[in-house]
């Protein structure tokens, strides 16, 4: 057969949202034209994160009920630990209630300020940490993994050549750890090679350097080297997870999407006195460890997310449906990073909308105007998330500017897709009458998710 299908039927269902292009004009103006401000209940399909949106199974919600709620020694955690170290191999595992307090807590016990953190491309949250803790996030992606219109296979590959020349030029002492983000979230949900994750590890050992991953979508990345990466095609995603894992020392993970559930994270490690030192900070701002800020029942939801998640045929639709979505755009001349990767179509801002320069925000203006005239919620991935500016005032804008449409997992169906794509090739026709606009108020960090914006006249 060829037509492609959802692996799994509904069994529970939630209405959604359906508003009209005058009160969405309205809903704009009240969140400052910042999607992040708006409701859940003006949004029709709603594609700002696939992060916590998964639909749980019905063995997920099964699990709830038997979760152990426990402070000290819970077995949902034991299940839990089973499960992550089935994966990653690591000895110690170490939950929090989500990516970024894994990365507070790593970066807290391994860097000191005016370090450097060296990564394929840090994502928000994780340079946000990197920054607050006084040190650098240092991206070295390739050359081709910041064209979004050349196509390549694994395009979220970290560049070795600039690794090495940054650990030479800053020297190893001052790197605490290197990292990987699988798959690349910010350089477009693109996947990392293993032969890349393999030549890092060199890299790094070489100088004594920890590499860490950064793998909130390792499952989706594993699927990408058994479709694209010799040696790999008839490997099982576990067999391929493993040996990913294997060349690191440790990661940290929002379990919030490959763990398919809708909170989680982690740290997983093999050195002792590091786990030791993270362990007592988790105590002091996240919980026990055998909790970290979760409720036990969370860690149930985990425990059966990971089995599930490395499912090929879960991860073929998975794959095949943020796929779709780029062959639908394809065919209206939507220009949007190529390939599609594993979580999220983005739409090429800087293609879309040439007559908007990165300072006036073409992603922020693209974002706006598909919920205008759709309801569809996307984020903008570009000057608006990493943009900065100079003593000057002048503005740098980051290599790429990007609207990421990202998708939940289990959650829409292929007519949601296919309504998606018409909304993007609506906005697309509308894109000469595009705006730029201006900051009014933005906070120290992370700007993207508070800021407030204005139209330039
Ligand atoms: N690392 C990566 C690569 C991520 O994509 C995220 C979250 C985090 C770390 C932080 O995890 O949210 O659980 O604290 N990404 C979400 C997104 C928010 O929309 O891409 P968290």
């Amino acid at each position: 057969m060829k037509t492609r299908i959802e692996p799994f039927k509904i069994k529970s269902v939630e209405e959604i949202p359906m508003t009209t292009v005058e009160q969405r004009e309205q809903f704009l103006k009240e969140a400052f034209y910042n999607p992040f401000y708006l409701k859940s209940e003006q949004i029709t399909i709603d594609l700002l994160t696939d992060s916590g949106t998964t639909a749980m199974s019905a063995k997920q919600w099964g699990v709830l009920m038997d979760g152990d709620e426990a402070y000290a020694g819970s077995r949902s955690y034991y299940r839990f630990e089973n499960a992550v170290k089935k994966i990653t191999g690591f000895k110690h595992i170490i939950p929090t209630h989500q990516g970024r307090a894994a990365e507070r807590i790593l970066f807290g016990v391994m860097c000191k300020a005016g370090q450097t953190i060296p990564n394929n491309t840090h994502f928000d949250t994780t340079r946000g940490n990197i920054e607050y803790s006084g040190a650098n996030a240092l991206d070295l992606p390739t050359a081709i993994g910041t064209r979004p219109d050349l196509e390549a296979d694994f395009k979220g590959n970290i560049d070795l050549d600039k690794l090495r020349e940054a650990i030479v030029e800053i020297g190893p002492e001052n790197i605490p750890l290197g990292m990987i983000t699988v798959t690349n979230n910010s350089g477009g949900g693109q996947p990392v090679s293993m032969e890349n994750i393999r030549e890092t590890k060199k890299i790094l050992a070489e100088y004594g350097i920890p590499f860490f991953i950064d793998c909130c979508r390792f499952a989706e990345n594993a699927y990408f080297i058994k479709l694209r990466e010799k040696g790999y095609e008839n490997k099982s995603i576990m067999e391929i997870a493993n040996e990913m894992f294997s060349y690191a020392d440790g990661c940290t993970m929002s379990a919030k999407k490959d763990g398919l559930s809708n909170t989680g994270g982690f740290i997983a490690l093999n050195d002792d006195s590091i786990a030791e030192k993270c362990r007592t900070l988790l105590i002091v701002t996240e919980g026990f460890p055998t909790y970290g800020g979760l409720a036990r029942r969370d860690l149930e939801a985990l425990a059966q997310g990971f089995e599930e998640v490395m499912d090929v045929n879960y991860l073929k639709y998975r794959i095949e449906q943020v796929q779709y979505l780029g062959e639908l755009l394809d065919k209206d001349g939507v220009p949007f990073l190529r390939p599609t990767g594993g979580h999220a179509v983005y739409i090429d801002a800087k293609a879309f909308a040439p007559n908007i320069a990165p300072q006036y925000f073409p992603g922020q203006a693209i974002a706006n105007e598909l919920y205008r005239v759709s309801g569809v919620r996307g984020v903008e991935i570009g000057s608006v998330m990493f943009g900065k500016e100079d003593e000057n005032g002048n503005h740098i804008a980051p290599p790429m500017e990007l609207v990421r449409l990202a998708i939940p997992r289990r959650v829409y169906t292929k007519s949601h897709i296919e309504y998606v794509a018409e909304a993007c090739v609506e906005a697309y026709k509308n894109r000469n009458e595009l705006k730029p606009l201006k900051i009014t108020w933005q906070p120290q960090f992370l700007r993207h998710f508070t800021a407030k914006f204005e139209y330039i006249k």
